[in-house]
């Protein structure tokens, strides 16, 4: 039997960072959507009682530092599965990007063995494992449009976005969350107008919505990575209606409503970076 689940990719239209917690984690405060960039993943009974990952991007480690081979093994020791799967990643989105790829993949695996296995687990129960594997990894298992807390893993459904188009480009070398978060100095963060986004999306402005995005995190991997900032200039003088770093980044995305002003955006900042992506946001 096999099994295909879509992984796809999120972006924040805010992002901020509120305290670090007794436990290391930062407590956050999070608006994300997702979006139509996604990886493809093929889940397939085999003989031997292993997991064994296979993908098209030779970047991406195949064993247990893979997120969609954790989500297997925890599910595999959880119920005390005694069957093997091989599991086939059609790597689309970036990798260290900021965009959720690898929490995507995890939940994805979640998703695809509950069915391939008739564990009948609930998206909570599934977001609740998913905790375990990585903070963004419970927001993949639903997906959509949200508002989310905690480290990241306390999820609420909002309303759905105003349909726009998203412009990405991803700088040459990734980002580990990791080194962002070790290194953070309070004072070089710029807070998001979070309730401006929340209000924005409940009344449909796309306007105000475009103006309130916001990421704390920005500026500080900016230092890191200077082609952020000449990124979000280009964008913006290719006139996006925002630009604005996903997650930890590197990945800098441009928000237009019209069609045509995203492919401005799109064929501008080709000429300058290798990674770009025209999308749409999901509904
Ligand atoms: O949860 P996840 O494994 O994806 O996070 C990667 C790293 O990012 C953590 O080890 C932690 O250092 C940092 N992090 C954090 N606060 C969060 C999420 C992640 O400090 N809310």
């Amino acid at each position: 039997m096999e099994i295909i689940e879509k992984a796809p990719a999120k972006i924040n239209l805010s992002l901020d960072v509120l305290y670090k917690r007794a436990d290391g984690y930062h407590e956050m405060e999070m608006v994300m959507t997702s979006i139509d960039l996604a990886d493809r993943i093929v889940l397939k009974t085999i003989e031997e009682d292993r997991i064994v990952i296979q993908s098209t991007n030779g970047f991406l480690p195949l064993d247990q530092r893979n997120h969609a081979y954790k989500a297997a093994k925890l599910l595999k020791e959880t119920y005390q599965i005694k069957k093997g799967v091989n599991i086939s990643i059609e790597k689309k989105i970036p990798i260290a990007a900021g965009l959720a790829g690898g929490s995507s993949d995890a939940a994805a695996t979640l998703r695809g063995l509950n069915r391939l296995w008739h564990l009948n687990l609930s998206n909570d129960e599934l977001a609740l494992l998913g905790e375990q594997i990585g903070s963004d990894v419970p927001y993949c298992i639903y997906g959509g449009t949200v508002y989310a807390t905690g480290r990241g893993e306390k999820i609420k459904q909002i309303d759905t976005l105003p349909q726009c188009w998203v412009v990405l480009v991803k700088p040459k070398k990734g980002i580990s969350t990791w080194t962002i978060f070790e290194n953070l100095s309070f004072e070089q963060l710029v807070h998001p107008e979070t309730k401006k986004m929340l209000a924005a999306i409940q009344e449909k402005n796309y306007i105000q919505m475009a103006s309130s995005t916001g990421n704390a995190l920005e500026t500080v991997s900016a230092i890191k990575q200077p082609d952020i900032k000449r990124i979000k200039k280009k964008m913006l003088q290719f006139g996006a209606d925002a630009a604005l770093m996903s997650g930890s980044g590197p990945t800098v995305y441009a928000l237009c409503e019209k069609y045509s002003k995203a492919q401005r955006v799109y064929n501008g900042l080709k000429g300058f970076c290798n990674e770009v992506y025209l999308v749409r946001t999901l509904k």
